[in-house]
C-alpha cells in the first residue's frame, strides 16, 4: 500500500519545508520537496515517479494543511482504579478519542499492586490494552513497593521495553514511597539505564491542611485545590532532583502544576542535573477560579491541583524555553454525574483526574495562534520531545524516512468549539465547555493506515501495538 501526501507542509520539530510525503505500508518512505520548490536545487530524483502520483494506492492532497508527527501524550490513565471507582475511558474509547485529537501514540501506566511484584501488574494492564487500541502504546510503571525483589525486577522490565518507573510523594497510603524507597528506585534504575518519574507534591503535609480544612466544614472541591499548595509541590520537586543528582539518574517531573515546582526545575538544569519534566494543557489554560463553584468545582478536581490563574504565564514560558520539555493530558476521566460525585459532600473523597486525551493538540497549538511559540516548537512538546525522552527516538516524533507513518494533516485555520456534546471521550463533561479553538486535525494515520478522515472514525479495534520502547540513555544524560 502506497499513500501519497502531497502539497503541504511538513511541519517537524526542526523545521518546516513545504514537501511530499511518500508512505509505503506502515513507514514513511521518502520527504521530497513539492514540485513547485524543485528548481531549489534538491532533485526529487528516484522519488519522482512515486511523486508524480504513479504506483500510488492513494493520494492526499495536503494544500494549505500542515503535515506533522502524530501526536505522543506520554501521560494517560484508561480504565485505572482510583478513588473508589474507576477511570471512565478504557482503551478502546481513550485511544480512539486520542485519535481524534490528532494523537497517534499514547503512554500509560501501569500499576503495581502493594505487596504484589511489579510483572503482574504490568500484565494486568497489558491485557486491558492488548486488541483495544486503535493507536500505538506503551507503559510506564507505576512502583508502589520498593524493596529487594521488586528493585530486581526493575531491571527486567527496562529490558522487555518499559523503561521508566513512576514513583510518588503524595497519597499517603496508597502510592506514596518515602525517601529511602524513593532514592534506592534512583539507584536502581541509575545502573539499568531507565527513567525516573515522580509525582512530586508532599502528600503528608497536604493531608494535614486537608484535614483541618475539613473539620472546619471546608469541604466544597476548592478546597482540595486550596489544600494542595504549591509551596508542597516546589519543595518535593527540589527533593526529587537532588536526590536524582545524588543517585546519577535523569529524573522527570510528570504533570508539573505551578510556578514554585517550575522554579526548581530551572534551577535543577541550572546546576547540570538531569531534570526534565512536563506540565499539561489543565496547568495552562484553567486556573484555581474553576474550582470555585461550588460542586461544579468537582469537575476540576486533579492532583497536583489547578492553580492562581498567575501560574500559568510562567509556565507557557518555561514551555517555550525549554525548562519544561513535555505536554501530557494525565487524562483520567470520571463522569460528574455517577462519579465525581462520590466526594459530594468532601472533597477528599472526590476521585483526582480530569479527561483532556482529544483536547491536547490543539490547545497547545493556541500557543501557536497567539504567537507564544513557534509551530515547530508545538510539534517538539507535544511528540517529538516525547519521542527521544521515552525510548522512541527513530520511530516516532518526525516525519523522515524510516519512521512510523504516523502523521497528522493539521487545518492550522479551522475553528471549533471544545464541547461535551461533540467529544469523543468517554464522561460526560468537558473542561472547556464552550471554548473556541483554532487548528483542527483533519486526517490522522497511524502506521499507514487512515484511522481519522472527515470526522469519522476509520479505524479498528486493536490496531495499536504495544511499544518496546529502548533506554534513550544518550538523550538524557
Ligand atoms: O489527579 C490525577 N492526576 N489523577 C491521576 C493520577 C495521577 O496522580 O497522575
Ligand atoms: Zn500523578
Ligand atoms: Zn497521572
Amino acid at each position: 500500500m502506497r499513500t501519497l501526501i502531497t502539497n503541504g507542509t511538513v511541519v517537524n520539530a526542526d523545521g518546516s519545508f513545504r514537501a511530499d510525503v511518500l508512505i509505503e505500508d506502515e513507514l514513511i518512505a521518502a520527504v521530497g520537496l513539492s514540485g513547485d520548490r524543485s528548481e531549489s536545487g534538491q532533485a526529487l530524483g528516484a522519488l519522482s515517479g512515486a511523486l508524480s502520483g504513479e504506483a500510488v494506492d492513494r493520494t492526499i492532497d495536503a494544500a494549505g494543511r500542515w503535515v506533522i508527527p502524530g501526536g505522543i501524550d506520554p501521560h494517560t490513565h484508561m480504565d485505572l482504579p482510583f478513588g473508589g471507582t474507576s477511570s471512565k475511558d478504557d482503551f478502546e474509547t481513550g485511544t480512539r478519542a486520542a485519535a481524534f485529537g490528532g494523537t497517534t501514540t499514547i503512554l500509560d501506566f501501569a500499576v503495581q499492586t502493594k505487596g504484589e511484584a511489579l510483572r503482574p501488574g504490568l500484565e494486568t494492564w497489558m491485557a486491558k490494552a492488548e486488541g483495544a487500541c486503535a493507536i500505538d502504546y506503551g507503559f510506564h510503571m507505576i512502583m508502589g513497593d520498593v524493596n529487594d525483589a521488586t528493585l530486581k525486577e526493575m531491571d527486567q522490565l527496562v529490558e522487555d521495553g518499559v523503561t521508566d518507573f513512576k514513583l510518588f510523594t503524595a497519597y499517603p497510603g496508597v502510592f506514596l514511597s518515602d525517601d529511602g524507597a524513593i532514592f534506592s528506585a534512583m539507584r536502581q534504575t541509575a545502573e539499568n539505564g531507565g527513567l525516573i518519574l515522580m509525582h512530586a507534591e508532599n502528600g503528608v503535609a497536604i493531608d494535614i491542611v486537608a484535614n483541618a480544612n475539613a473539620a472546619a466544614g471546608l469541604t466544597d472541591p476548592y478546597y482540595h485545590g486550596v489544600s494542595r499548595m504549591p509551596v508542597f509541590e516546589g519543595e518535593c520537586v527540589n527533593r526529587v532532583i537532588r536526590f536524582a543528582e545524588a543517585a546519577e539518574v535523569p529524573v522527570y517531573i510528570v504533570h508539573l502544576s505551578s510556578r514554585d515546582a517550575l522554579e526548581e526545575v530551572v534551577r535543577g538544569r541550572d546546576r547540570g542535573a538531569m531534570a526534565f519534566a512536563e506540565t499539561c494543557p489543565q496547568y495552562l489554560f484553567l486556573s484555581l477560579d474553576d474550582m470555585d463553584n461550588g460542586f461544579e468545582g468537582a469537575k476540576f478536581v486533579c492532583s497536583p491541583p489547578l492553580r492562581p490563574a498567575d501560574h500559568q504565564e510562567d509556565l507557557w514560558r518555561g514551555l517555550v524555553r525549554d525548562d519544561l520539555q513535555t505536554v501530557g493530558t494525565d487524562h483520567c476521566p470520571f463522569d460528574f454525574e455517577g462519579q465525581k460525585d462520590l466526594g459530594k459532600d468532601d472533597f477528599r473523597k472526590i476521585p483526582n483526574g480530569l479527561p483532556g486525551v482529544e483536547e491536547r493538540m490543539d490547545l497547545v497549538f493556541q500557543g501557536v495562534v497567539n504567537g507564544r511559540m513557534t509551530r515547530e516548537r508545538w510539534v517538539e512538546v507535544t511528540s517529538t520531545a516525547a519521542a527521544r525522552i521515552f525510548g522512541l527516538a527513530g520511530r516516532k516524533g518526525a516525519i523522515a524516512p524510516g519512521y512510523d507513518a504516523d502523521i497528522v494533516v493539521y487545518d492550522p485555520e479551522k475553528k471549533h468549539v471544545l464541547s461535551a456534546s461533540t467529544h469523543h471521550m468517554n464522561v460526560d463533561y468537558s473542561c472547556y465547555e464552550g471554548m473556541e479553538v483554532q487548528g483542527h486535525s483533519e486526517i490522522v494515520l497511524s502506521r499507514g493506515r487512515v484511522i481519522v478522515e472527515d470526522g469519522e472514525y476509520r479505524g479498528s479495534k486493536g490496531h495499536g501495538r504495544f511499544l518496546k520502547r529502548e533506554v534513550a540513555r544518550e538523550y538524557l544524560r
